[in-house]
């Protein structure tokens, strides 16, 4: 943490029974919204910035991914941004504490792309389950995709699992562009993307 900064942004995970209360972490009862698999952070750190009403946590199991998130939240003096070095599917499933969490924000998570590397996806009826329960009711999980065969595959699999409605699309022009996003636009990729809605 910088000698300057009033919060560390890193959170350990020394602890991994802990279950999270948001409240202590921030200081405030404001809602709380999670990225997985966050990657350098492009997006959280410039959300979070815009959201100054919000709570943000970053998920990246890659050591220097985090840092470069934590030190660039301390440069910005972003409060409402926390990062955690851990795997996405353990933080949501248990230490996320029951409806904790607005949104989820998946963008450009690992493809997988062969048929023998499925399981290894994020989106599976387990992972499904331990999402719905840290939503809070009306909570939304947004996902984003460069690969139209993930996006598809996905898709059944939350039409598949129970408590989840599509919601379409969410008007994502303002949004901030993930590192990810930004390499596959100058590629020319097109980017895939649906809500779905704990109901
Ligand atoms: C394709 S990159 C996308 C990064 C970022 N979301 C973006 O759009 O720029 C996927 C990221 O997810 C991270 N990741 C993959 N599986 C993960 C998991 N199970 N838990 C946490 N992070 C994961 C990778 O380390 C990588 O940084």
């Amino acid at each position: 943490m910088s000698e300057s900064a009033s919060f560390d942004p890193w959170i350990a995970n020394d602890d991994l029974l802990r279950v999270f209360n948001w409240q202590e972490v921030f200081g405030n009862a404001n809602p709380v919204e999670i990225e997985l698999g966050a990657g350098d952070g492009g997006f959280i750190l410039e959300y979070a910035k815009r959201n100054p009403q919000k709570n943000f946590i970053a998920i990246e199991r890659l050591k220097g991914r985090v840092s470069k998130i934590a030190k660039r939240a301390v440069q910005r003096d972003l409060s409402n941004l926390r990062a955690l070095r851990l795997q996405s599917e353990y933080v949501i499933g248990y230490m996320c504490s029951p409806g904790s969490i607005s949104v989820i924000h998946i963008m450009f998570p690992d493809p997988w792309p062969k048929r023998r590397h499925f399981k290894f996806r994020l989106i599976q009826l387990e992972f499904l389950a331990k999402a719905h329960k840290a939503l809070a009711n009306g909570g939304v999980v947004r996902f984003t995709t460069d690969h139209e065969e993930y996006f598809q595959w996905a898709n059944r699999v939350w039409a598949s699992a129970p408590g989840w409605k599509n919601i379409g699309v969410w008007d994502a022009s303002d949004d901030p562009k993930s590192d990810f996003q930004q390499q596959f636009e100058a590629e020319g990729k097109q980017s895939h993307r649906c809500q779905w809605m704990k109901i």
